[in-house]
């Protein structure tokens, strides 16, 4: 008897999504170390979080797949694409990573919408939301940066950047109060 739910393609596009967020994870992973090697520790902590979420995200994918009788297919993960040139270069590529990410979370609900597949469609919704959310929250730091000053700014201008980042509350949860449900 066939127990899973998903169609071969849709299996394939959220496998693929979901190697996609462990890059994610790893790109913010990666400008969160370069954060703090610059001793930007406020912007460190923020990214460090978020490559949490990321991560995250990449679960609840997972455990969907495995909920609808599909294979999960652990795949390599791409190197992220190199440090940021500055604090605003940093959140110009975190934007850029998250409207890239938005696009391909738009054709798997195409995807789920052309075979029909209500349950992936349903599931998807999530990750439309959280995505406006993630693109509002790099333009509103891209808009923050402008004001301090964009490539130009300066080092008092960017220690309190970073110091109100360090506070700025987020998402992220520990790994262990991680559900489906919870992300
Ligand atoms: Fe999980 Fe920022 O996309």
């Amino acid at each position: 008897m066939d127990t899973n739910r998903l169609s071969k393609t849709i299996s394939n596009a959220l496998n693929e999504q979901m190697t996609r967020e462990a890059h994610a994870s790893q790109i913010y992973l990666s400008y969160a170390a370069w954060a703090a090697n610059s001793g930007f520790d406020g912007i460190a902590n923020f990214l460090f979080r978020h490559a949490q979420e990321e991560r995250n995200h990449m679960m609840k994918i997972l455990e969907y797949i495995l909920e609808r009788g599909a294979k999960v297919k652990i795949k390599a993960i791409p190197a992220p694409d190199g440090d940021p040139e500055s604090v605003n270069n940093c959140f110009e590529k975190v934007f850029k990573s998250e409207v890239d990410n938005t696009t391909e979370i738009y054709k798997l609900v195409k995807l789920s919408l052309d075979e029909q597949d209500w349950a992936t469609w349903n599931f998807m919704q999530w990750f439309v939301k959280e995505q406006t959310e993630e693109e509002t929250m790099a333009l509103k730091m891209l808009n923050k940066i402008k004001i301090a000053g964009g490539e130009k700014a300066k080092d008092d201008a960017l220690y309190t950047l970073d110091k109100d980042l360090a506070s700025t509350p987020d998402d992220a949860r520990l790994a262990e109060d991680v559900t489906t449900q919870n992300p």
